[in-house]
């Protein structure tokens, strides 16, 4: 099953909005899987494309995009709510509800983690089973779309605009660090590079200037 996703090149650590951005296309390609690979197979034996696809998937989910819910959480949001500008300080006011998604996204990705190691370990899923996991796959589109959304049109573009290079920059090191074997990170698989070859960004409106 081809990853490839745009023909842009990919952001490195001196770009670090721009990264997560490309992380939500990751997160947008795997989950699009995740639902396909349901919907074509969930009736029907799995073939060795399949299984490879769903098991690509889980291990990005499981060791890939929870680096990302800690760039957000521990080097973007921290410095937005540090920001003394009155119109970052408005958006912010959203990111107890990013913070909320993202321990309710970890609560259906476990589910889901589960209900596809089982189906992978068995070559088929019942019928139960499989309303959970769409249950869950749902669940997580839903969220993930409004909250991508969110963070791109508004968050991140103002990070862009607001935040000063030398955090940028800053933010950048952590990034590089977290996915780094020796870095910030609490475990888990070492994640060298992305995954992935990746796709087109948007930028965010401009906002309020200060002098930053
Ligand atoms: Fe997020
Ligand atoms: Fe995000």
């Amino acid at each position: 099953m081809t990853v490839q996703l745009g023909a842009k090149p990919l952001a490195d650590f001196s770009q670090p909005i721009e990264m997560m951005q490309d992380c939500h296309r990751r997160i947008e390609h795997f989950l699009g899987v995740l639902i396909k690979v349901t919907a074509q197979y969930g009736t029907r034996e799995l073939t060795e494309e399949a299984r490879q696809a769903l098991a690509a998937s889980l291990n990005y989910f499981a060791n890939f995009a929870p680096r990302h819910t800690e760039d957000e959480e521990q080097s973007l949001f921290p410095r937005m709510r540090a920001s003394q500008c009155a119109e970052v300080r408005e958006v912010m006011a959203e990111l107890d509800r990013l913070e909320r998604d993202h321990r309710q996204g970890e609560v259906h990705h476990a589910r889901v983690d589960q209900l596809v190691r089982q189906w992978l370990a068995s070559g088929s899923i019942e019928a139960r089973q499989r309303e959970y996991l769409q249950q869950a796959l749902d669940a997580l589109a839903s969220m993930y779309a409004a909250h991508i959304q969110q963070e791109e049109d508004h968050v991140f573009a103002l990070a862009s605009q607001q935040l000063a290079p030398g955090e940028l920059r800053d933010m950048g090191e952590e990034m590089k660090r977290r996915r780094s074997p020796h870095g910030l990170r609490r475990g888990g698989v070492g994640e060298a590079s992305d995954p992935l070859p990746i796709v087109a960004r948007d930028k965010g409106g401009p906002p309020c200037q200060s002098s930053m």
